[in-house]
């Protein structure tokens, strides 16, 4: 695949993957890209995961023809991404290696050498130049691990982002871009929004035609919207008007009070309303809603003096991801002491800018009028500005 003139794809998909990095169930698999630019010298963008290294240097190989590389280039040290390092560089003895210093440290506890006498150490702002192609490294430190460098080639106006702007799924699936580059990265990079704001201020000052994303498809049109869904995302912002309902139930009756929610939502205009059945959906789905969306009702029976495990786990990873700047209505159920509100609102204490809304439904074992009327109460809360 034909990026620019000089700049090739030579990465792979991945359709046998089960968990990427080992707990996001991946539908449509996934790329591990890279990328080839083809000048005076001719440097390597990353390898791909350990399972596909016969393949990647196979695609390399037929885009370098009848001449050999001078530099592979580390981004990101990630197995997906560095796993076939010493292979290359076994195949390629005069080859060098570009990365920053944390990455070749990471290079040695990983793989067992750093390839000393073959290293290019790459700090904030170093220039490599290929011949027409001079690039230029920009730390991007927990976008997101902290040896990342992303790379911009002023020649063809190319940013190599690393793992920035990559989404799940393989390259051979027709999908849309945002509903699973979303899922990425709330679930990847999203307890890093400081660190991303950071690198998209630097990527604001340079004349960028094209994204080469370590995951996902290259970008090359309508590039604002992607970079505006990475600022909204980055700075906690609300994407979408809507509520988001995260429910555990053990017997139904929290269940029907969720699902009744969302109906009272609806009734009464609110555009959108996510469910999630915290034990049965994909908690990163769950996640990516929660941190789409602008307001988030979470239901819980309490169990066992504490909320339900899923729900824990839940309110864990938003904690963990800095979860911000939203509304939360909290339901409970409970069929003697009743707690998980109060429960669920002290495990989200440390969130900065929450509110509560004023309702809070209690729920004693079922349904009833009393908290019919509090869930009336709370959707018309929900639905307001
Ligand atoms: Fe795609 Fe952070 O590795």
């Amino acid at each position: 695949m034909e990026i620019t003139n000089d700049i090739r794809y030579a990465g792979v998909n991945d359709h046998e993957v089960d968990l990427f990095e080992g707990q996001f169930t991946v539908e449509h698999g996934m790329a591990y890209n890279s990328y080839v630019i083809m000048d005076e010298k001719i440097a390597v963008f990353d390898t791909v995961d350990a399972r596909f290294g016969e393949e990647w240097l196979a695609n390399a190989a037929s885009v370098f023809g009848s001449r050999q590389p001078d530099y592979l280039i580390i981004q990101h040290m990630e197995p997906d991404h560095s796993a076939n390092i010493v292979k290359f560089m076994e195949t390629y003895p005069d080859a060098k290696i570009a990365a920053s210093a944390k990455a070749f440290s990471m290079m040695k506890q990983f793989y067992g050498s750093d390839f000393s006498d073959r290293q290019v150490v790459l700090k904030d702002g170093d220039t490599l130049s290929l011949g027409k192609h001079s690039l230029t490294f920009i730390a991007a430190p927990m976008v997101h691990w902290p040896e990342v460098l992303v790379t911009y080639d002023a020649c063809d106006k190319v940013l190599f982002s690393a793992d920035g702007f990559g989404k799940f799924g393989a390259l051979d699936i027709e999908e849309d871009w945002a509903c699973e580059a979303r899922r990425y990265y709330f679930g990847i990079v999203g307890k890093f929004g400081a660190q991303v704001q950071n690198l998209l201020k630097k990527a604001a000052g340079l004349d960028i035609q094209t994204i080469c994303p370590l995951h996902g498809p290259v970008l090359k049109e309508n590039l604002s919207y992607y970079i505006g869904l990475y600022n909204t995302w980055s700075s906690y912002s609300a994407e979408t008007k809507g509520v988001t309902i995260a429910y555990a139930s053990a017997y139904g009756n929290t269940k029907k009070a969720a699902e009744l929610l969302a109906e009272k939502l609806y009734e009464k205009g609110c555009p959108k309303v996510a469910l999630n059945d915290l034990a049965r959906c994909d908690m990163a789905e769950a996640v990516e809603d929660a941190f789409r969306y602008e307001k988030l009702a979470l239901a819980s029976p309490t169990y066992n003096g504490d909320v339900f495990p899923f729900m824990r786990e839940f309110i864990h990873d938003l904690k963990e991801r800095n979860y911000q700047n939203r509304t939360i209505g909290l339901i409970e159920n409970g069929s003697w002491a009743p707690t998980a509100a109060k429960t669920m609102q002290k495990m989200l204490e440390s969130c900065k800018n929450l509110n509560f809304t004023n309702t809070t439904v209690k729920i004693m074992s079922a349904l009833d009028e009393d908290s019919l009327a509090m869930i009336d109460a709370m959707a018309e809360e929900l639905c307001s500005d």
